[in-house]
């Protein structure tokens, strides 16, 4: 499974230390070569010795080992692996991570690599929920860090919530996928994403109440296959994904223009909440009450459908072109409809009833529409829509 894969494990001080340890074992079962690191704090909890008879390597432990900087400097060390894993990451090494702190061989080492870095997260429940570790996570996440965990449960101090590492088995599964095929490697695919702002003035604008959820997700699973994604979003509320390139737009029409210059792509996933029409009186300077009681008239216009521009385009079409409905009736009849007149290839549809929570929530419930029929699938979370959507645009950009 990890054949012949580098890791680097980064122990941190934490009691999930002694999991390591498994941890090393689990992934030399699987292949891998594990390269063990400890902080200062982990030799607390588990010693070099047992560290190093597991990995069959040996142990690195302190910056200024002059060996060390002769067999192999920090710097090489930190990007001759594969992969670096830090497993227990503490509280404490997510917080340097986030700072950018080289004051020891683990975090120098992190600081200085070139290779992806997954963090299995352990510690306090209170540590974990603190707005500054929830802080550093977010920032980290946002400079590419991949995490795995942690777990809810009872925890070593006998409190119970988020901040159990995740099992050695779950680490070696995400390190896996980590490594799992990219069937979408040299692959461009374009997803829009986010609601359209289309302004009344410069300080009022028209818009919904989509978040983006679903396209962030879309835009991440479609990364992970290894496929070159452009990532056009509207003023969204979600984080942006990472390790795509995001091209930021305000309007119905700047985002249409951003998908043309973006093309050619082999497929192009429309997730974007696009508002139907825009302000065609829309004022250059704030419009004002004028005391009389008279109310602004405004006048619209319909906006381009960037769906049905780039399903009909006559040359430099993408292969796959993907829509999403959002219905609130008759689902599964609108949206087949809605594929005839878009000339799209997929719609995407999902119940956006107030009831059913999906319009700016966590979970979706989704039938995909194809020129074959309709398959319903189950209510899942938007990531795993997005993992089984992005999977299934892999088979067809395949065949
Ligand atoms: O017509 P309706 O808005 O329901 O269609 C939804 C689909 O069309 C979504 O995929 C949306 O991103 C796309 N769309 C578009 N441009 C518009 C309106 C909708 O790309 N102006």
């Amino acid at each position: 499974m990890l054949a012949g894969k580098r890791i680097l494990l980064i122990i941190g001080g934490g009691i999930a230390a002694y999991k390591s340890l498994d941890l090393i074992r689990e992934l030399r079962r699987a292949g891998a070569d594990v390269t063990p690191v400890l902080t200062k704090s982990a030799e607390e909890f588990v010693t070099p010795l047992s560290t190093s008879a597991l990995a069959a390597s040996k142990v690195y432990r302190k910056l200024f080992d002059l060996t060390d900087e002769a067999e192999m400097g920090h710097i090489e060390l930190s990007r001759s692996a594969d992969l670096i894993v830090v497993a227990p990451a503490t509280a404490d090494l997510m917080a340097k991570m986030a700072q950018g702190l080289a004051n020891d061989l683990a975090s120098t080492l992190l600081l200085a690599t070139d290779t992806d870095v997954m963090l299995a997260p352990a510690m306090n429940v209170r540590m974990w929920e603190h707005p500054a570790t929830q802080r550093n996570l977010k920032t980290l996440l946002r400079d590419g860090v991949l995490t795995v965990g942690p777990d809810e449960g009872e925890m070593a101090c006998g409190e119970f919530g988020p901040g159990r590492m995740a099992t050695p088995i779950a680490i070696v599964d995400a390190v896996s996928e980590h490594f799992g095929p990219r069937p979408l490697a040299g692959k461009h695919v374009i997803v829009t994403s986010g609601p359209t702002h289309e302004p009344i003035d410069p300080v009022r604008y028209i818009a919904n109440r989509s978040s983006g959820a679903q396209g962030t997700a879309l835009a991440t699973a479609l990364r992970d296959l290894g496929a070159n994604v452009s990532f056009v979003t509207g003023p969204a509320s979600q984080d942006r994904p990472t390790g795509v390139s995001v091209i930021e737009v305000e309007t119905a029409q700047e985002m249409l223009d951003a998908v043309s210059a973006t093309l050619p792509a082999d497929a192009a996933i429309f997730a974007a909440a696009v508002v139907d029409w825009r302000v065609t009186s829309a004022s250059d300077s704030k419009i004002k009450k004028d005391g009389s009681g008279a109310l602004p008239q405004l006048e619209f216009a319909e906006n381009p459908d960037i769906l049905a521009t780039v399903s009909r385009r006559p040359e430099g079409r993408p292969k796959l072109v993907v829509g999403f409905a959002a219905e609130t009736d008759d689902v599964v009849a609108n949206a087949t409809a809605k594929l005839k007149r878009k000339g799209c290839d997929w719609i995407v549809a999902n119940d956006v009833r107030p009831e059913t929570g999906i319009m700016g929530g966590s979970e979706n419930a989704v039938t995909l529409v194809t020129d074959t029929g309709a398959d319903s699938w189950p209510r899942m979370s938007k990531t795993e829509v997005a993992r089984a959507l992005a999977n299934r645009i892999a088979d067809a950009l395949g065949d």
